[in-house]
C-alpha cells in the first residue's frame, strides 16, 4: 500500500471511488451528491485551500481523502477533513486509518494548526479527533447530527478558547452536508 498526495491524473478514478463507495454504504443518491461534491473539490478550489491524499495498491486507488480551509476570524490555520472513502472491498484493514494519519502528518508540517471533521465519533476518534461544542468553534452550518462535530490541535496548542464562527470553501456550501 501506497500513501501520496493526489495528482490531477487521478480525478476520474478517484471521483469514481467515492460516487461507488457512498452508494455502496449509503445508496446510489448519496453516492450522486458525494461525486458530485468531490468533483467540484478538485475543479473548483484554490490550490491553497484543498489537500488531497490517496492510497494505492497495484496502481489502483483504493482510498482518499480531502482536507479543506476553514477560515475563522482569526489568522488560525485550520483545516476540515472529509471526505473520506476507503473502497468497499479494501474496508476493515486499517487503510483509512493510515491514510487519514498520512494526511495530518503532512499537514502539521506545512504548519496547520487545527483539523476539524464532521462524522462518526467512534470512527474518528481512532485518529485523533474529539467533539468539540459550538461554542469554541461554531460549524459554517446549524449541524443536524452536533456529536459529529470533532477537531484535534496539530501543534499543542488547546481548542478550549472560542474561535467563533467557522467558514467553509464553496464546495461545502450547501446544507445537505451538514
Ligand atoms: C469509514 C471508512 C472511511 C473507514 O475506512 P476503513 O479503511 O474501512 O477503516 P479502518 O480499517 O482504518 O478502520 C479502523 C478502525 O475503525 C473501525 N471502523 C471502520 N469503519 C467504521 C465506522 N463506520 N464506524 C466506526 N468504526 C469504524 C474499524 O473497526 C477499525 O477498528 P480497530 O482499529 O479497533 O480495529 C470506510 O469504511 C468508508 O469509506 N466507508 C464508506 C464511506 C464513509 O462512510 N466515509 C466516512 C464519512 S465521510
Amino acid at each position: 500500500m501506497m500513501f501520496s498526495a493526489y495528482s490531477e491524473s487521478g480525478r476520474q478514478e478517484i471521483e469514481a471511488l467515492f460516487i461507488r463507495t457512498f452508494s455502496d454504504s449509503e445508496g446510489q443518491s448519496e453516492g450522486k451528491l458525494i461525486g458530485y461534491l468531490v468533483h467540484e473539490l478538485m475543479s473548483g478550489a484554490e490550490a491553497d485551500d484543498l489537500f488531497g491524499f490517496i492510497a494505492t495498491e497495484q496502481e489502483q486507488i483504493v482510498g482518499c481523502i480531502f482536507f479543506t480551509r476553514l477560515s475563522f476570524g482569526s489568522p488560525i490555520k485550520a483545516f476540515m477533513l472529509s471526505p473520506v472513502a476507503v473502497d468497499t472491498d479494501h474496508q476493515g484493514k486499517g487503510i483509512g486509518q493510515k491514510l487519514i494519519d498520512f494526511g495530518i502528518k503532512r499537514l502539521r508540517e506545512l504548519g496547520v494548526e487545527l483539523v476539524f471533521t464532521y462524522g462518526d465519533p467512534s470512527y474518528y476518534s481512532k485518529v485523533g479527533f474529539e467533539h468539540v461544542s459550538q461554542e469554541i468553534a461554531e460549524a459554517p452550518f446549524k449541524l443536524s447530527y452536533p456529536e459529529g462535530w470533532l477537531g484535534q490541535s496539530l501543534d499543542g496548542g488547546s481548542l478550549e478558547l472560542p474561535l467563533g464562527q467557522a467558514c467553509c470553501i464553496e464546495a461545502f456550501n450547501d446544507p445537505r452536508y451538514w
